[in-house]
């Protein structure tokens, strides 16, 4: 049966429970920075699928590599050796030589990278501690966004994901980011574990300030807890490093990834410093699809594009980008703040209805976010050139125009 593209709406409405407020678009194709609809206009994608087509859509040298290993196999099982896994372990691992001899679990998706987390310092907790001692609660942090599982929305620092989910999992307790004393206050015998992004996304792009992070870690170690770095959307070259917690030199014990890891594909990876990485045993977790072998050929594609000539040109696309944000600040008095790092990147308006101005851009040929109705949230592939940042900030600009003469 033919699907009537002209009726798309009606016929999603009808199949799908009702979970994502769609926008007003029936995509075709993409390609690099751009995506078509199904009329033939194009679009420039400052979204990347929400932080993963990070090295473009249908990136040649990715498409390659999955094409490669489609003609040798799919899917096994992690029953077996499977040489493109342990290649991708292999290499990511070496990129991530400040966690001294770590390990990795490979699943498909952030929400799955943290339950690992969880679990892991969970158990950990366990196992370290007599019974009468048994650490298990796990601070976060309020505004935090860790997942859709029922552990990880239960991590997530904001009410309104909790509603109707009671009782929720113990035991996450919340803190105030960049705020000491609020950690304290939650601190107490049975902590194990402090989890974070230390660029909160979904809470409307928030980073975490060094000296909060390297106090997080002074009380990890005071506290023998395991410091715990949700990456999921911050880390593959977002900030201009691979990973976020190199620009705040904090490092954690436990890093999530997910998103962009493998520009698309689904892949999950929860990482370990030595020291915790002999809590699980044989059978403690696991996942069938987890570690993909597409996936994985995709993500080692990835990781070699990102090299250190790649990152340094994020890092000056980024700047051309604020320097051009800022001017607009300077301009339009609904822009009250400025804030990320590298092409992650927030624009908190003081209005509410920031959905507006991002179905301006849409109409506009224009892709960006929205969260928590007043911050925009800019994340293109790290491939933009300058001639896509004028355009976006025509766009935008246009937008902030139109909203200051409607308001
Ligand atoms: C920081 C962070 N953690 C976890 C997740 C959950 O990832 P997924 O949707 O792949 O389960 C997200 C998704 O937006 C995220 O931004």
């Amino acid at each position: 049966m033919k699907i009537d593209i002209n009726n798309i709406y009606d016929i999603e409405n009808e199949y799908f429970l009702k979970t994502y407020k769609r926008n007003n678009l029936v995509i075709s194709k993409a390609k690099n920075q751009f995506i078509w609809d199904i009329t033939n206009k194009r679009y420039l994608d400052f979204t990347s699928g929400i932080s993963v087509c990070n090295v473009g859509h249908c990136n040649d040298i990715v498409i390659e590599a999955v094409k490669k290993q489609l003609d040798n196999f799919m899917h096994i099982s992690n029953l077996y050796y499977i040489p493109i896994q342990v290649k991708f372990a292999r290499t990511i691992i070496n990129k991530t030589k400040l966690l001294t001899g770590a390990k990795i679990f490979l699943s498909n998706s952030g929400a799955e990278a943290n339950e690992c987390a969880i679990k892991l310092a969970r158990k950990w907790g366990f196992i370290n501690h007599t019974n009468i001692d048994h650490r298990y609660e796990i601070i976060c942090f309020k505004n935090s966004f860790h997942g859709r599982t029922m552990a990880t929305m239960a991590a997530t620092g904001q009410n309104k994901f909790h509603e109707y989910l009671i009782p929720l999992q113990e035991k996450f307790v919340f803190a105030e980011i960049n705020n000491v004393e609020s950690i304290y206050k939650v601190l107490n015998k049975r902590t194990i574990a402090i989890m974070l992004e230390p660029i909160q996304g979904e809470g409307g792009v928030v980073p975490f300030s060094k000296e909060f992070l390297y106090k997080v870690r002074e009380i990890c170690n005071e506290n023998n807890l395991l410091l715990i770095f949700d990456e999921i959307q911050c880390a593959v070259g977002r900030t201009g490093k691979f990973y976020a917690f190199e620009y705040y030199g904090v490092v954690p014990d436990i890093i999530t990834l997910a998103k962009a890891l493998a520009n698309g594909l689904p892949l999950g990876a929860t990482i370990v410093t030595k020291k915790y990485s002999d809590a699980f045993t044989y059978g403690d977790h696991g996942s069938t699809f987890g570690g993909n072998p597409i996936s994985c050929a995709a993500a080692i594609t990835v990781l070699n594009i990102l090299n250190n000539q790649f990152l340094e040109n994020v890092c000056n696309i980024s700047q051309y980008l604020h320097y051009k944000l800022c001017n607009l600040k300077k301009k339009y008095s609904i822009i009250k703040d400025i804030r990320g790092l590298g092409l992650m990147i927030g624009i908190e308006l003081s209005i509410k209805n920031g959905h507006d101005i991002m179905r301006y851009c849409l109409e506009h040929g224009l892709l960006i976010t929205c969260t928590h109705d007043n911050v925009i949230r800019l994340l293109p592939p790290l491939i933009i050139t300058h001639e896509d940042v004028d355009f976006a900030i025509t766009i935008m600009e246009d937008a902030f125009k139109w909203k200051t003469l409607k308001k």
